[in-house]
């Protein structure tokens, strides 16, 4: 019995040792960190820590114990929660969707300032949990009251779980600001990645209701915006800069919208759709929007590979019909709240935003737009990880937190 356990305590250490050599290689070989970061190191060790869930993750779905995401989320929830002494943090439901309220111990005679929060994770990573110490901060730095909404998951859920759940927490919310102490007038919709694209497209879906409070403002904090166009040039300059590489994006993508990984090479050099549809998103999605500066570091424009029709049928016809918030009707972008826009210059993702901002300015949106020179994707979530601090997080929270007391 004994010999048999050390056998097996002796297999799982050779696994653990050779998963951390797997990873430390992999890093070295392929993870690119720009001379543009501010403390390079850190990267390196997040990006190690991140390969580490990953691949354990992969193992674990191999071998039939537990797949990826519920794996990398149970053990993000490991890291201990900070309590705020000025905040209170309540766990709610509404209806059957998880979240968490944040309401500063302070009372105020006035109505408060109210922040509705979607997480970004991919689908993949990020809880409620992960952005806690975040939500926190915003209460207390904007003085408002931050509900944070919750929503279902890979790898039971996929598409449109987290746009309808997101989207019923908010609508709960708008019809019971009176009871959270908020000021109808001063809702803002703020959301870091995949939750940034919630927020967008919550924004859209909103312009029609009305029966609520309008919204003020939008935050949207390198936001996936259109799950169309892999060519621009942020996608080809930052494909292997952490947190956010091609590989997991597509990994995220290809799970989230249920679309086989087996098109990925096609989709991502643009053959799953046709000229003609390239030539009606041209006006929004084609690099030529993007400003000049953004096309240095090593970026050459390339067109569209030839389409190829059955990628056409399993992708791209499904795709062009997402609601993507930059490929929404003018009549529908036009009325959207007041905007503030924060891209990281060494984010696959930046470019999505870039294109947003130019839709809303062409079409007369108000636009404040912060681009961080040595901001990475993710940068906004490591918030209070004792030494692993990069000085753009608090940049980021500082300018958003002026933004919402400037509205
Ligand atoms: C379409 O793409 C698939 C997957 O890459 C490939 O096997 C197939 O040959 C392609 N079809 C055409 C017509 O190019
Ligand atoms: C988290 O970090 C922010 C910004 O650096 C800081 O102001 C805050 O006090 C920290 N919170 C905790 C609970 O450590």
């Amino acid at each position: 019995m004994l010999f048999l356990l050390l056998i097996l305590l002796g297999a799982g250490g050779v696994l653990a040792s050779g998963i951390g050599l797997y990873v430390i290689c992999h890093h070295l070989l392929t993870a690119d960190i720009p001379a543009g970061i501010s403390h390079p190191l850190k990267l390196r060790i997040l990006h190690c820590g991140f390969l580490l869930l990953i691949t354990w993750g992969k193992v674990l779905e191999t071998l039939k114990i537990c797949s990826l995401p519920r794996f990398a989320r149970f053990m993000q929830d490991l890291m201990p929660l900070k309590q705020d002494p000025d905040v209170v943090v309540t766990d709610l439901r509404f209806g059957s969707n998880p979240v968490k309220l944040y309401q500063q111990k302070t009372s105020s005679l006035t109505p408060r300032t109210g922040i509705i929060f979607y997480h970004g994770g991919g689908m993949v990573m990020g809880s409620l949990k992960t952005y806690n110490n975040l939500c926190c901060q915003l209460c207390k730095a904007s003085d408002s009251v931050v509900l944070s909404a919750g929503y279902r998951k890979l790898p039971e859920h996929r598409f449109p779980a987290a746009e309808v759940d997101c989207f019923a927490s908010t609508v709960h919310f708008l019809k019971s600001l009176k009871d959270y102490g908020v000021d109808p007038a001063r809702v803002v919709l703020c959301g870091e990645s995949l939750g940034g694209s919630l927020a967008a497209l919550i924004c859209q879906k909103l312009v029609e209701r009305q029966d609520l409070p309008k919204i003020r403002a939008q935050i949207l904090i390198c936001a996936v915006m259109q799950g169309l166009n892999f060519q621009l040039p942020s996608y080809e300059q930052n494909k292997n800069v952490p947190m956010l590489t091609l590989s997991f994006a597509s990994y995220c993508f290809s799970h989230y919208t249920d679309i086989n990984p087996a098109w990925e090479p096609v989709v991502l050099k643009g053959g799953h759709l046709p000229t003609e549809s390239w030539e009606k998103y041209r006006k929004w999605l084609d690099q030529e929007n993007i400003p000049q500066r953004f096309k240095q570091r090593g970026y050459r424009p390339v067109s569209h590979m030839p389409l190829n029709e059955t990628a056409y049928l399993e992708a791209g016809l499904f795709l062009e019909k997402q609601p993507f918030p930059l490929i929404a009707e003018d009549e529908v972008v036009t009325r959207v709240p007041e905007a503030c826009l924060v891209t990281c210059e060494y984010d696959i993702l930046r470019d999505d935003l870039l294109l947003y901002k130019k839709r809303l300015e062409d079409l007369g949106v108000p636009v404040t737009w912060h681009h961080m020179e040595d901001g990475f994707h993710g940068v906004l979530s490591i918030l209070n990880f004792s030494c692993l601090h990069f000085p753009c997080t608090t940049r980021i929270i500082n300018l958003i937190v002026h933004f919402i007391k400037g509205l």
